[in-house]
């Protein structure tokens, strides 16, 4: 493994997250692959497949498993992927022309689904604007139901950790969102009429951010965000594409949940790898 320049805050937070052991040794089946386009199929349709949620309580299984990627097709635009069915083409009409407050202000007061009767609040996002980086989680938990903030709790210092150990911030360079804004009940899995009603408003956060670059967390949302069935093991380790109304193509790294990284701390030193591959990734 080639070796790796850090400053003495990064080491400190690689310390803090717990990997610093295992990158210092290499950990020879860490190694990432190989960055490639893989470029995924509309995102968020009718048929868009319900996903286990990644809170700390859902059982699942110890260790993803790897899955050959799928046949490359062409990269959805931001539109294409914002196109659910049902309420969700009610409010991507609503948005389709809001700015970020007033997507805020829709977000934080929105009824398109029944989410929105055991919510405290609507988690729209939080972070830097203009953001570098978008950061996508599943939905909000109990704490971020509580304070309407997304990854507020033990899943949340460890994100912060983990961005911090490659020299980045919420506060200066990145935006973090969830794919559903409001707490499912008992952070069940989201129903994919609620996945549809809310999928648009990041559409249109991503349409608006236009981030440098999306980090997907978890198997939900990566699988939400690209369109696909393909386990988290298989599509971790490449570059993504999301093209955006304007063209452009925004790379797309996928990376386990904090909250299964919690349960899986041996984990740590691959998403340590696809952080790294988030910074190269253009
Ligand atoms: N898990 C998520 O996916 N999002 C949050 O905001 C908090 C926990």
């Amino acid at each position: 493994m080639a070796e790796l320049r850090v400053n003495p805050l990064q080491r400190l937070w690689l310390r803090e997250i717990g990997i610093e052991k295992t990158w210092l040794r290499g950990a020879p089946d860490s190694a990432p692959a190989p960055a490639r386009d893989v470029q995924a199929r509309p995102a968020v349709t009718a048929q868009a497949p319900p996903a286990a949620r990644s809170a700390p309580e859902a059982p699942r299984p110890s260790r993803p498993e790897p899955r050959p990627a799928s046949k490359p097709e062409p990269a959805p635009t931001v539109a294409e992927a914002s196109a659910p069915a049902s309420a969700g083409i009610e409010v991507a009409r609503r948005v389709a022309g809001f700015d970020l407050a007033q997507l805020q202000q829709e977000v934080l007061a929105c009824t398109a689904c029944g989410l929105c009767q055991g919510r405290k609040h609507a988690v729209f996002g939080d972070g830097a604007r203009p953001a570098r980086w978008l950061v996508v989680g599943e939905a909000p938990g109990e704490q971020e139901d509580r304070r309407g903030l997304p990854f507020v709790g033990r899943s949340g210092q460890l994100l912060d950790a983990m961005l911090a150990s490659v020299g980045m911030s919420r506060e200066r360079d990145v935006f973090i969102a969830n794919v559903i804004k409001c707490r499912p009940p008992g952070n069940r899995n989201p129903k994919p009429e609620e996945i549809a009603a809310c999928s648009p408003y990041l559409m249109r956060q991503i349409a608006l951010l236009e981030p440098e670059r999306i980090l997907v967390l978890g198997r939900f949302a990566a699988q939400t965000l690209l369109g696909t069935d393909a386990t988290i093991g298989s599509l971790r380790g490449r570059r993504h594409v999301l093209k955006t109304e304007a063209g452009r193509e925004i790379p797309v790294v996928v990376s386990y949940h904090p909250a299964y990284l919690l349960r899986s701390p041996s984990e740590k030193a691959r998403a340590w790898q696809d952080l790294q591959l988030a910074l190269r990734a253009a």
